[in-house]
């Protein structure tokens, strides 16, 4: 133990493509978009998360808002340790500290991150004053959040759809046994919507829009059990140039969604026939599990048990099962030590 242990902080971080979230003391304490906006003329941020997002789209050409992390790593190394900073400074228990803390954290990774990602992560890390920084694998800490004993030798497949990537990965023993990450996932169904309204309805709309189309009619089947009412959409005709409206359903937006949700499918299923046949038996019984945002798209569970012919469940508040998880090993390394990257 060094000197200034008892004085170190100890965080767990979900740094997300879309959102990031911080456990502070057992808490939640951030749960916030991955956005800041940037003066261009100084380079000062000038707003970050929530503020940040209210935002886009609406800036002019002197401030540009800045999403630091694409496809589940970081793109802007600059605007990313920016965030994180701020994220960790207005944490409402440490915002009175005069100087940042020295931290312990655990920060979750995509598993299909490179060797020169993974340094970026860590690097964004100490150099906001992180002396401890451990890395878990996004799936193994959803696995973890969600309640499962990921220690026992016993087979769990988890499918993990945030933002920027698609997570799948069977876990036994403290590992991952085999995995597939894919760019397809959130910020895909969102392009995904923004091209059909533009192909079918000559409309177009931000990413704001889509976004809410997304949460209000997204789904993955064209016949739903509990089907959500016809939205109407604003945007700008491409023919005329004037603003106007249309109606979309559910029914359309599953349409849209189809080819990227058959991605998920094949990946799903290239997964499960190299898993190995003792663990491909307990999985026979343990079905899969959903979490990330896309998880709560309507029907997806339905789709995906279909397509593998398993019992799919989704993770209670799926957006946080993640966080949940890398706070559940922060509070005992020692316990989870065979589940950090080495
Ligand atoms: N009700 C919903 N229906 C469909 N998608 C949703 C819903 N709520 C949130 N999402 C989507 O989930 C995504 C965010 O999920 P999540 O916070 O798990 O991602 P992330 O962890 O930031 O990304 P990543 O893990 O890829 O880095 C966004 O694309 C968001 O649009
Ligand atoms: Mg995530």
């Amino acid at each position: 133990m060094g000197l200034f242990d008892f004085m170190m902080v100890e965080i767990a971080m979900d740094l997300g493509t879309a959102n990031t979230l911080i456990i502070y003391n057992g808490k939640i304490v951030v749960d916030s978009p991955s956005i800041v906006a940037r003066d261009i003329r100084n380079g000062k941020i000038i707003a970050v998360g929530k503020e940040a997002s209210l935002m886009q789209g609406k800036t002019h050409e002197n401030i540009k808002t800045i999403r630091p992390l694409k496809d589940g790593v970081i793109a802007d190394f600059d605007a990313s340790e920016k965030m994180i900073n701020w994220f960790i400074k207005n944490i409402p228990e440490l915002k009175r500290n005069f100087f940042t803390p020295a931290l312990r954290m655990v920060v979750c990774i995509p598993s299909g991150i490179t060797e020169v990602e993974m340094r970026a992560v860590k690097e964004s890390c100490e150099r906001v004053n992180g002396k401890e920084v451990f890395l878990i694998h996004e799936p193994m800490a959803a696995a973890i959040g969600i309640g499962l004993d990921v220690m026992l030798p016993k087979g769990n497949v988890i499918v993990d759809i945030g933002g920027g990537t698609t997570e799948i990965a069977v876990i036994a023993l403290g590992g991952i046994i085999c995995d597939s990450s894919l760019k397809i996932a959130g910020d895909v169904f969102t392009s995904d919507i923004l091209y059909y309204m533009r192909t079918h309805h000559n409309l177009y709309i931000g990413d704001a829009t889509a976004e809410i189309i997304k949460i209000d009619v997204g789904a993955a089947i064209e016949e739903l059990e509990d089907a959500p009412d016809d939205i109407t959409v604003r945007g700008r005709d491409l023919l005329t140039g004037k603003p106007k409206e249309v109606k979309v359903s559910y029914r359309e937006i599953a349409r849209a969604l189809d080819k990227s949700i058959q991605r998920i499918e094949d990946a799903l299923m290239v997964t499960l026939s190299i898993t190995p046949p003792e663990l491909a038996a307990d999985i026979y019984n343990t079905g899969l599990y959903l979490a990330g945002g896309g998880a709560l798209l309507r029907g997806l569970d339905k789709r995906l048990s279909q397509k593998t012919d398993l019992p799919v469940f989704i993770a209670e508040d799926p957006l946080r099962a993640v966080v949940r998880g890398t706070g559940i090993v922060l509070k005992d390394i020692s316990k989870y030590q065979s589940v950090l990257i080495k």
